[in-house]
């Protein structure tokens, strides 16, 4: 036997003004998704907007439901979005923002598990990575450079054959 060990990357920037413009404008769009989530259960907004390496951009927000599981989340309609459009499309950057009616969100959300099992699918499809930003409502940006970085050890798709 041996241990196995596997470390991620992150990048952190302090604020937006560290972003390039181009990386600002996009996370501004994920912030203006974000205050038009449907998250009247939780009171917890989330906005993600999708930069695809064609240049085209979608965003999607959270929309919950009273049958709560029949939600979902911000990051999976932005994604699905973008991909019901361009089947043949690749995602070159994501960007999340969320903040709370109940509490002032100053700490970077990560995308919860089922987000992060989403995007890995995308990276694997088309075999390049996917950086990934995220933050909270103040505070705080995290990079990710790639899925592998949140997602170690990701289940995928070679492991059905
Ligand atoms: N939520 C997202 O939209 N993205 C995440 O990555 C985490 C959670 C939403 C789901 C639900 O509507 C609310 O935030 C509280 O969990």
């Amino acid at each position: 036997m041996h241990d196995h060990q596997i470390s991620t990357k992150f990048t952190v920037y302090d604020s937006s003004e560290e972003l390039s413009v181009a990386e600002q404008e996009l996370l501004d769009k994920a912030i203006a998704a974000r205050d038009g989530a449907y998250a009247p259960y939780s009171g917890f907004k989330v906005g993600a907007t999708v930069l695809m390496k064609n240049g085209d951009i979608f965003s999607g927000n959270n929309q919950e439901n009273a049958a709560y599981p029949s939600g979902i989340c911000a990051e999976r309609v932005a994604i699905w979005s973008a991909m019901a459009a361009l089947p043949d499309g690749k995602i070159e950057k994501i960007f999340i923002s969320a903040r709370s009616i109940k509490t002032l969100v100053d700490r970077p959300v990560a995308p919860c598990g089922a987000c992060r099992q989403a995007i890995a699918e995308y990276e694997t499809k088309q075999q390049g990575d996917i950086k990934i930003f995220f933050t909270g409502e103040v505070g705080k940006i995290v990079k990710a450079n790639s899925i592998k970085d949140l997602l170690p050890w990701m289940f995928d798709n070679s492991m059905l054959s």
